[in-house]
């Protein structure tokens, strides 16, 4: 049965002018709330657009595209001439409000809902890392200077692809990555990082993210035995947890991975993660002995190397250091980069290099994970390898970034003596500043957080509790005056966090 909508609703609807939300859209969202609302009900009559833009003093017009849209939605059913109704095959259960739930608590049931899997990696995500999540205060670590990105040859590039709508490029194809970078991945990766490899090795992903993905869906079972750095990328670790692995800390000393740790640990293990040019996130360099010995290990047990090289170009002191994966002769690395560090993050294009007999069948489960990665960005990245841009930026950022950190060692060693030791080092994006011995690095980095500081703690990071406490200062994607700046509020909340004696 069709009925008059009741006034009610109209009468209380208030249109601003002034607000950004174009009057149309207004009206649309406010009937839109009733009809969910079950302020007007299915079968209720809307009052016929002349009158209803008179009552609110706005054009015809208006009405008519509110109407329009409510009708395309399918919130009203009508016909030319006969009015407009609120639709009746609504589900009832569809035309309740209900208040969208805040956050589920820990125990809830919207949280007993999530999967056990789901639950283990609520478990990985520090709380600190969340809260400093999106905010680009210094010094947040591993974020490249966006200043200095050359975006006049990067928009000309995409504007080229985008203007040609060829099936190579707007349709489905390439799952394993735009062949022309592939193949400019390839070249680099040979002669910058001795990573022997030929295209079709190489597969793009969105990032590192998924690249360990797709190699723990390949190659790990539940139950399996992986061995991680530690302290080590939480990202990293919250996809072996979710793959059901278990994850065996292995310390690290001034030369990495302590191997005698990994022998140890032999029986079971089927994969080992490494960040061997520079790691992460204490920046020390793996020797040759203990790759060496590494790739021995792997052969031995059978297991497979992840070695991520998520910031291996930035080195300031010699040339770039050759790759694990260059000195394999067993195919047991899977080498893993990224465009995040030395181009811009939401790029999201990273890269596997898998050896050649794991390619079919790694290639079949990045189908399973997403069908492709996106072609036009992946065409003008090609174009801005093979036209000479990447490696001229990344000489040009090297620069900028031995500058900015020889400033931040500067700054910090002069202000924060006593409050923070900090390390120099040869390679990457950030600092460790070591924090006096019992000060805890969580709470540090919440009073520095309070004081517009990011920086985040090694606890964070790490498995096994910290012997000493220390703070990650990134310093690449900030200039002098924020660098400055930020030294001196991090002094503050230093100074404050030591007086309250944070243990
Ligand atoms: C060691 C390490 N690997 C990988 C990544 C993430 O890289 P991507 O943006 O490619 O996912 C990070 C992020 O900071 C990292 O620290």
């Amino acid at each position: 049965m069709r009925k008059n909508a009741p006034r009610l609703p109209f009468n209380v609807i208030s249109l601003n002018p002034d607000a950004p939300v174009p009057l149309y859209r207004q009206l649309y969202d406010e009937v839109r709330s009733a009809i969910l609302a079950g302020r007007l009900k299915g079968g209720n009559k809307l009052p016929p657009t002349r009158e209803l833009a008179n009552e609110l003093g706005v054009s015809r017009n208006t009405v008519m595209a509110a109407y329009d849209q409510l009708l395309s939605e399918g919130y009203t059913e009508g016909h030319v001439g006969a009015g407009t109704w609120v639709t009746s095959t609504l589900p009832d259960e569809m035309l309740q409000s209900r208040p969208t739930p805040a956050r589920a608590p820990r125990g809830s049931r919207m949280r007993t809902m999530i999967s056990k899997r789901g639950e283990r990696l609520l478990s990985v995500l520090p709380p600190i890392r969340q809260q400093g999540a999106g905010k680009m205060l210094p010094f947040r670590a591993a974020f490249p200077d966006l200043a200095s990105f050359p975006f006049e040859v990067w928009t000309r590039l995409l504007a080229k692809y985008s203007r040609n709508p060829s099936h190579d490029l707007f349709g489905y194809a390439h799952v394993a990555g735009y062949p022309r970078l592939r193949e400019a991945i390839a070249g680099y990766l040979r002669s910058a990082r001795a990573v022997k490899c030929e295209a079709d090795q190489v597969i793009i992903v969105p990032g590192t993210q998924v690249a360990l993905e797709l190699a723990t869906q390949m190659l790990l079972d539940p139950g399996d035995t992986v061995l991680m750095e530690d302290p080590g990328y939480f990202g990293v670790r919250g996809v072996f947890i979710c793959a059901g692995a278990r994850v065996v800390p292995v310390p690290v000393d001034n030369g990495g991975i302590r191997l005698d740790v990994v022998n140890r640990n032999s029986e079971h293990a089927r994969m080992v993660y490494v960040t061997p040019s520079h790691q992460f996130p204490l920046g020390m360099t793996l020797p040759l002995s203990r790759r060496l010995e590494l790739l021995e290990w792997a052969r031995v047990s059978g297991a497979w190397i992840i070695e991520d090289d998520c910031d291996g170009e930035y080195r300031y002191a010699g040339r770039p250091l050759a790759s694990l994966q260059g000195l394999d002769s067993e195919n047991r690395v899977i080498y893993t980069g990224t465009f995040s560090k030395v181009l811009f993050p939401s790029l999201r294009i990273g890269y596997l290099v898998v050896p050649p007999d794991l390619v079919d069948a790694f290639i079949v489960g990045r189908i399973m994970i997403d069908l492709q990665p996106a072609t036009i960005p992946q065409a003008a990245l090609a174009d801005f390898i093979e036209e000479g841009h990447f490696t001229r930026h990344l000489r040009r950022m090297r620069n900028l970034y031995a500058g900015r950190q020889s400033l931040l060692l500067e700054t910090a060693r002069a202000e924060l003596s006593g409050l923070l030791e900090i390390q120099e080092s040869e390679a990457g994006m950030h600092l460790v500043g070591w924090l006096p011995p019992e000060v805890n690095d969580m709470e540090t980095a919440r009073t520095a957080s309070q004081h517009h500081v990011l920086a985040l703690p090694l606890s964070a990071f790490s498995l096994e509790p910290v012997a000493r406490g220390a703070l990650m200062l990134g310093y690449t994607a900030f200039n002098e005056r924020e660098i400055r700046a930020g030294v001196r509020r991090l002094k503050t909340a230093l100074a404050e966090a030591q007086r309250a004696k944070v243990c």
